[in-house]
């Protein structure tokens, strides 16, 4: 196999925004390219990530992008995981640099959902569940995740504030990113006293419905070697999946997809939980943080919210977690939040993430599934 780099990045701001989705897209894009130094015309292929596109009136995204790119001849293809459609299509075009088949990609990941609100951006969310067994019989994300915060809860004597904190934590590196959508300091008790969304979540321990766009180039390591001196090896990439309704899992305190894609990445990276610096994981809610941070090994089970009361996963702390804000503070436009990660981890290791580096990493991880985490992908990224 190929060595596969990142040579670039770009996103837009995420959170409510007015251009439509295929202006979001290519601002992305062009951030992307601009970033890596290279034209447009050296890109080989296109993958897209996009979920709910028929809302902005717009899907075969991939064609319309690499059109407006002035590169209509370019082969392109638009990939649906739910939440995790980035990280998938991320791993999608990963593999082809990796077998030779292309020597550029543009990867770039799309959502437009706040001009459809709040009732109908969750009943199209629901359709990412499995609607047979679960938003079709009113489970909304809110109440499946609450339903695993209320096992967690349970099973490893951890609190409401416990929760909180994470929120807390992932608001306080929000504010250090100016492309967050939620910049705004909060308290425990802010948390505690926001509106309850599905017990025991309240509004703040829910991301929120985010519009956005991110991009990233990956290329072979000849191509980034003759390009940059500052690029990124991506060393693992794992993908895994979980039986897609919550009810046909034995435990709903860990996600199956998750373990397995991490274990995949990490054989292959040559590399242990222990030698990760950083990590942007799939924080939707924030009980998701606390299963994620075990089942990635970071914590062992039940642990994570120990590590959280100590403050061990703040910027700069054993272990960073969501140093972006993740998609709590940071957001979650839902196809472009796994591109999104790639990019923070791109700008942590080239020296672009401004206040929020996370200082002296070389080795970062990226985390996102789909739905309750019916599909997930995990990749490892080093510093060169
Ligand atoms: C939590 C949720 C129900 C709130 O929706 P809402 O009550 O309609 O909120 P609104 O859009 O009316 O916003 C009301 C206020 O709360 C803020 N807000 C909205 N969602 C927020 C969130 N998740 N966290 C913090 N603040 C939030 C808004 O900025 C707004 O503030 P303002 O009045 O100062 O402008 C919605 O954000 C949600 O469902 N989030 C989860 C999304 C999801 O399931 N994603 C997929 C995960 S798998």
């Amino acid at each position: 196999m190929e060595k596969v780099c990142l040579i670039g990045a770009g996103s837009t701001k995420y959170g409510k925004l007015e251009d439509s989705i295929t202006d979001i897209a290519l601002q992305a894009s062009v951030d992307a390219i601009e970033s890596a130094g290279i034209s447009p015309k050296e890109i080989q292929a296109g993958y897209i990530s996009n979920v709910f596109g028929i809302a902005d009136k717009q899907v075969h995204l991939g064609p319309v992008i690499m059109s407006n790119l002035g590169i209509p001849e370019v082969p392109s293809l638009s990939i649906e995981s739910a939440c995790g459609s980035g990280s998938v299509s991320f791993r999608e075009a990963y593999a082809n640099v990796a077998a030779g088949f292309y020597d550029v990609i543009l990867a770039t990941g799309v959502e437009k959902v706040t001009h459809t609100g709040t009732e109908w951006t969750t009943t199209y969310f629901s359709y990412c569940s499995d609607f047979f067994y679960e938003g079709g019989a009113g489970a909304s994300f809110p109440g499946l995740f609450a339903s695993m915060a209320r096992a967690y809860l349970s099973e490893f004597k951890a609190t409401e504030e416990d929760l909180a904190k994470v929120a807390v934590k992932n608001h306080d590196n929000g504010l250090l990113n100016p492309k967050a959508h939620l910049r705004k300091k909060i308290s425990v008790d802010d948390v505690l006293k926001s509106a309850v969304v599905a017990s025991p979540l309240k509004l703040y321990d829910c991301c929120p419905f985010s519009d956005g766009a991110s991009a990233v180039i990956l290329c072979s390591e000849k191509f980034a070697k003759a390009h940059t001196k500052n690029y990124v090896e991506v060393i693992g990439s794992g993908r895994g999946g979980s039986p897609a309704a919550l009810q046909g899992r034995d435990h709903i305190t860990t996600i199956p997809s998750t373990k397995i894609a991490a274990q995949a990445a990490y054989k292959m990276a040559g590399i242990t939980a222990k030698d990760v610096d950083f990590a942007e994981v799939h924080d939707c809610f924030t009980i998701a943080e606390l299963v994620d941070t075990e089942d990635l090994g970071f914590f062992e089970k039940g642990k994570a919210v120990e590590a959280v009361r100590e403050g061990r996963t703040k910027l700069n702390g054993d272990i960073s977690i969501n140093p972006s804000g993740g998609l709590k503070s940071k957001g979650h436009p839902i196809g472009a939040t796994g591109i999104g990660q790639v990019a923070e981890v791109f700008d942590q290791l080239t020296g672009k993430a401004g206040e929020r580096t996370v200082k002296d990493a070389k080795i970062g991880l990226t985390h996102n599934f789909g739905a309750t985490g019916a599909s997930c992908a995990v990749h490892i990224f080093r510093s060169v």
